[in-house]
């Protein structure tokens, strides 16, 4: 009998400890629906003849002095200009900027005529009004460029990723647009899942552009590249990666000193941000491992102190979908990232949300069988954003029991939130789709890791 108390005592125990292992699942149940495209009627292009569209914008130059400009005119390519002015002048002493044109063929599909002009040697911290297209199709827009880059230099982001163009996506997108405290999207790839549709029907790419128009046009989104931008589909004659998300979405990597678009890296504001690429090569010698092997010596925390990584699939993630797909991209990775004491990995590619603890694994040399993620203060939170609501519907299956790794974790589609205070705090929420906006199902003040590493952790 007493044995029999003492098993009980023990189960006991150990069930308590097993729950205490991970960190929370949120249990929020969702109304599961399958997740649909919009129809093309719900994206009309704008009225006249050959009106520009799909118009975007994202950062042009290294610390944000500059702006790329994109847009898409259907049936000329004139004209081909970009007029713009500061806010507080008068709109006679506008400049004027010539874009780049291309245009692309892919499958039976033939693009646009897509522009892109980039402005640079702006004022920080500016309201700017450009203007497209001519008489009476001409549209007016405007940005406003970033503060002077800075250590305390206050900053919000917004982070979005996997959005697609369905009525969940239209739910993330209007509910990130609906908070006026985002400044720039950090949006962490998989876009318009054209892709998923027969021949990767490419009017998807287009009817996405004008989706998403109402917030690219008026703030930058930076932009990583996902594997619904691969669009290699030699079976139907197209074998060149990347071609339409890599003509449509331009962004600075050569003044990065980038070799290829897929990676590259901007200061903004306070904040210092490395695009990566899962979906290219990354082994030892790869122009992208040289890149940002070298890229680590030009981080100054005392000029940036917030170090962003973006790539898009997640190194700690512990859905049952894409479960260890970024082990190999971690296992080159992840000692820099420890070593050069990065803030956050920000990652999709996962249809849900997690948050990690700071936790790193990189003890492991094959033999040793320290495979298990262990508690590190100079490691990145990972954060999986990759709810935004595509066709391909929400990642709903968890492994368990949830992993010492994972903080929080719940299966809904969302958005988040980084709001930069100055060089040590920074308050971070994230949003699920169901709740009015201000609402954060999950927040956490991030403390630097350079400027004030101490362990913020929810346990
Ligand atoms: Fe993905």
């Amino acid at each position: 009998m007493a044995a029999g108390s003492e098993l009980v005592s023990l189960l006991l125990l150990l069930s308590i400890a097993n729950l205490c292992n991970g960190g929370i699942t949120s249990r929020y149940t969702r109304k599961l629906e399958a997740s649909v495209d919009m129809p093309a009627e719900a994206f009309p292009p704008p009225g006249g003849y050959n009106a520009p569209e799909q118009v975007h914008i994202t950062q042009g130059d290294r610390d944000g002095r500059g702006v790329i400009i994109s847009w898409v005119t259907p049936l000329s390519p004139k004209p081909n200009v970009v007029r713009y002015w500061a806010a507080d002048c008068d709109e006679k002493h506008a400049d004027e900027s010539q874009a780049r044109i291309t245009t692309y063929k892919y499958y039976n599909y033939t693009s646009g005529f897509i522009h892109h002009a980039t402005i640079k040697n702006l004022k920080y911290g500016t309201k700017y009004f450009y203007e497209l297209g001519s008489d009476n199709v001409t549209r007016r827009f405007f940005f406003t460029t970033p503060p002077m880059v800075g250590p305390d230099v206050p900053y919000t982001f917004g982070i979005i990723g996997d959005l697609g163009q369905t009525y969940d996506s239209n739910q993330t997108f209007e509910h990130y647009y609906s908070n006026l405290k985002g400044q720039t999207v950090l949006f962490v790839g998989d876009l318009s899942y054209a892709d998923n549709h027969p021949f990767h029907d490419n009017r998807k790419w287009d009817t996405w552009g004008r989706f998403v128009e109402k917030s690219t046009a008026y703030q930058p989104w930076i932009w990583t590249a996902g594997n619904h931008e691969m669009d290699f589909a030699p079976e139907i004659g197209e074998k060149t990666p990347f071609k339409p998300f890599t003509r449509r979405y331009h962004v600075p990597y050569r003044s990065a000193q980038s070799t290829c678009p897929l990676w590259y890296s901007i200061k903004r504001a306070s904040a210092y941000i490395i695009v990566l690429s899962s979906y290219s090569a990354y082994g030892t010698y790869t122009p992208q491992y040289e890149w940002l092997l070298k890229e680590f010596t030009k981080v100054n925390r005392e000029e940036t102190p917030w170090l962003i990584v973006m790539v898009h699939s997640p190194w700690y993630n512990s859905y049952e979908y894409h479960y260890m797909e970024g082990e190999s991209m971690r296992v080159m990775f992840e000692s820099w990232f420890v070593q050069n004491k990065v803030d956050l990995v920000l990652s999709g590619h996962v249809h849900a949300y997690e948050r990690s603890e700071r936790v790193s694994n990189v003890r492991y040399n094959i033999t040793n069988r320290l495979s298990t993620p262990i508690r590190d203060i100079n490691a990145p939170i990972y954060l999986t954003v990759g709810d935004g609501g595509n066709i391909e519907g929400l990642a709903n299956r968890y492994t368990e029991p949830q992993p010492s790794y994972s903080a929080y974790r719940e299966a809904s589609f969302g958005h988040a939130m980084l709001e930069i205070k100055n060089r040590t705090h920074a308050y971070y929420t994230w949003h699920r789709n169901q709740d009015a906006e201000p609402v954060a199902a999950d927040s956490l003040w991030i403390y630097n890791r350079h400027w004030y590493p101490e362990d913020e952790s929810s346990q």
